[in-house]
């Protein structure tokens, strides 16, 4: 099937009023019409979702959550629903990111919740996995990509209201990236795991590649079979770094 690539910027704990600057120059630069043939998504910290979506109403960029909670209201101090980022126009959510695992400690069943209340809140939930360096180096990737899967993706899983995310997670943040052939064995594992489980739908289903994308790094990263676009961490706080990559798939 013809895939819709996304690009998707994940501005992590970054990002004040100032930065709104950011969601604007991102917006007019995305009109260009060579940027029609693919989906585009900042998510900024929660206290800027509901006026970035404001800002982006007329554009095609996509705005979404980094997390949400996987009930819809309730005695939670500090938390964000799903239907709460969906209430400020969102369209997208990030879980299960790994520093959402590790610092928060998130374990595939959190996960897979809050990609079912994300869902359920009609927002496409973004889900990511990935291996620590340990487990690289003991020859686990694909292991720990099967488990993640199965543990964290649920049953409702379809192409248009789920992406997964493979985030080594020794190359977030690093400047390191996997080798292009260790990418395309981890991508072609996902896709033909979660066609095991999902049939078509996977199939069609985006399959993200993060971890210290770079405007000088997109066109190479973005050329390899099974990756439907990046999820960007650093590399999207300015405009003109996320358009950049963008303009891989010119
Ligand atoms: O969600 C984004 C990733 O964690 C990648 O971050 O592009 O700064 O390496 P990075």
């Amino acid at each position: 099937p013809n895939i819709r690539p996304l690009v998707a910027g994940n501005w992590k704990m970054n990002g004040l009023r100032d930065s709104l600057a950011e969601i604007k120059a991102i917006c007019e630069g995305v009109e260009e019409p060579h940027f029609e043939r693919i989906d585009t998504l900042i998510c900024p910290p929660a206290t800027l979702v509901y006026v970035a979506t404001a800002l982006a109403e007329n554009c095609a960029l996509h705005i979404g959550g980094q997390d949400c909670h996987s009930q819809e209201s309730g005695a939670f101090t500090g938390d964000v629903s799903a239907a709460m980022l969906a209430d400020c126009l969102a369209s997208y959510c990030i879980v299960g990111h790994s520093e959402r695992r590790t610092l928060h400690g998130e374990d595939d069943l959190t996960v897979r919740a809050k990609a079912e209340a994300a869902i359920a809140a009609g927002l496409t939930a973004i889900i990511c996995i990935g291996e620590t360096e340990d487990e690289r180096r003991a020859g686990k990737t694909l292991d720990v990509l099967r488990s993640q899967l199965s543990g964290s993706v649920p049953e409702t899983a379809t192409a248009a209201n789920t992406v997964i995310a493979y985030e080594p997670v020794w190359a977030i943040g690093t400047g390191l990236t996997p080798t292009t052939e260790d990418i395309a064995a981890a991508h072609a594992f996902m896709r033909q795991a979660l066609t095991m489980r999902l049939a078509d739908e996977a199939q069609a289903m985006r399959l993200l590649y993060g971890g210290s994308v770079k405007p000088g790094n997109a066109g190479e990263l973005m050329a390899i079979e099974n990756v439907d676009g990046a999820l960007v961490g650093g590399a999207s706080l300015k405009a003109e770094d996320f358009l950049a990559i963008c303009e891989a798939y010119r």
